[in-house]
């Protein structure tokens, strides 16, 4: 029986598109299924980030996602703000993320945070795939919750069926204008040629098990190798938002990719003028939302692994830059582990 030491970690998708297009609202229908499937406490509310692990998403799409198929541990969604402001949150998260959903609401179609949020994915070569959301605002739709797309569009009317393909052809030829190969994702063979697009209402739940099953196959089909990870080794992430927490001072919201970090850690993070050198305080992650009222939002762990969203409270971290690199330093040199940081920055 041999120990094998790696493993893999779930990969980590970014939501992007304009504001309003339904980024927020497809991640909150997404747990608002595994509520109803009676399996809310398997989605775990990280800092920052959604983990749906594979038999939630299994049971929410149904005959279109066998876990038996997978090896893949689920999926880690980033959400992003659409507003015009926030492009470096936008770029971070599109950066950090192994595959990325744009989301266009197909009433309101190409906007500019849809371009900017394409021109991010294009620059950090994320692959990614194309939600056109609000399939229930096509005038006369008739809705069938939670259902995968074909068996929803089958059931619309000849005149409903083809206002829709209007739209979605308008984003077709919206992504192809910007230079990628797009079209209806069950008519593309390869995802890392072409852009898949998935017609889905984040309100009405339909093609919602089509967005999982898409996302699933392709980190398997083409991320595993990126997933295999040390489990155990030294933890590596990113810095999205450095916030001040009552009770905590300075803290750091990090999205952890590689390895794991302890509570008992020293970290090396990227700062303002140097790297900074800092022991853990406390690791905290969300509590769940039925025990908001009481004392602390926050409850602390000793330890998480990638990938995982974590708010690291440390002293020194006034001068710690969001986008930046952290590094668990545990058994590595110091001076090693700081040179990385320096190099990444
Ligand atoms: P920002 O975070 O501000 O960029 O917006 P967002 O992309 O997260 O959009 P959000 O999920 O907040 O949705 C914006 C509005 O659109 C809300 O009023 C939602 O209820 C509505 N909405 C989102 N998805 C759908 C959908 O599929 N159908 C309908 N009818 N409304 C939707
Ligand atoms: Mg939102």
């Amino acid at each position: 029986d041999t120990l094998d030491p790696t493993s893999l970690r779930t990969p980590i998708v970014a939501v992007l598109g304009h504001v309003d297009h339904g980024k927020t609202s497809l991640l909150d229908k997404i747990r608002g299924s595994a509520v109803i499937e009676g399996e809310a406490g398997a989605i775990t509310q990280h800092i920052g980030a959604t983990a749906v692990p594979l038999d939630i998403i299994s049971s929410i799409a149904g005959d279109l996602v066998d876990p038996e198929d997978f090896d893949l541990p689920g999926l880690l969604f980033i959400d992003t703000p659409g507003h015009h402001s926030f492009t470096t949150l936008r770029s971070r998260g599109g950066a950090l993320a192994d595959i990325a959903i744009l989301v266009v609401d197909v009433n309101d179609g190409f906007q500019p945070q849809t371009l900017e949020a394409l021109d991010i994915l294009k620059r950090s070569q994320t692959p990614f795939i194309v939600a056109a959301n609000k399939i229930d605002t096509v005038p006369g739709w008739d809705p069938n919750e939670d259902t995968p797309i074909n068996a929803t569009y089958d059931d619309q009317t000849d005149r409903v069926s083809s206002r829709l393909d209007e739209s979605l052809y308008e984003i077709i030829g919206n992504l192809s204008d910007e230079g990628f190969s797009a079209d209806l994702y069950w008519r593309v063979q390869n995802f890392q040629r072409n852009v898949g697009v998935v017609p889905v209402s984040a309100m009405t739940g339909e093609g919602v098990p089509d967005l999982l099953a898409v996302m699933m196959g392709l980190s398997q089909r083409y991320m595993k190798e990126e997933m295999e990870i040390d489990v155990a080794g030294p933890g590596v992430g990113t810095v999205l938002e450095v916030k001040e927490e009552k009770g905590f001072g300075t803290t750091i919201d990090t999205v952890l990719y590689d390895g794991t970090i302890r509570a008992d850690d020293t970290l090396v993070v990227g700062g303002m003028n140097d790297p900074i050198v800092t022991e853990v305080r406390a690791l905290l992650q969300p509590r769940p939302l039925a025990e908001i009222r009481t004392e602390s939002r926050f409850e602390k762990v000793d330890e998480v692994g990638a990938a995982a969203g974590i708010k690291v409270a440390a002293p020194e971290l006034a001068d710690a830059m969001a986008g930046a690199p952290v590094r668990v330093v545990r058994d590595r040199d110091l001076e090693a582990v700081i040179t990385e940081v320096r190099a990444e920055l």
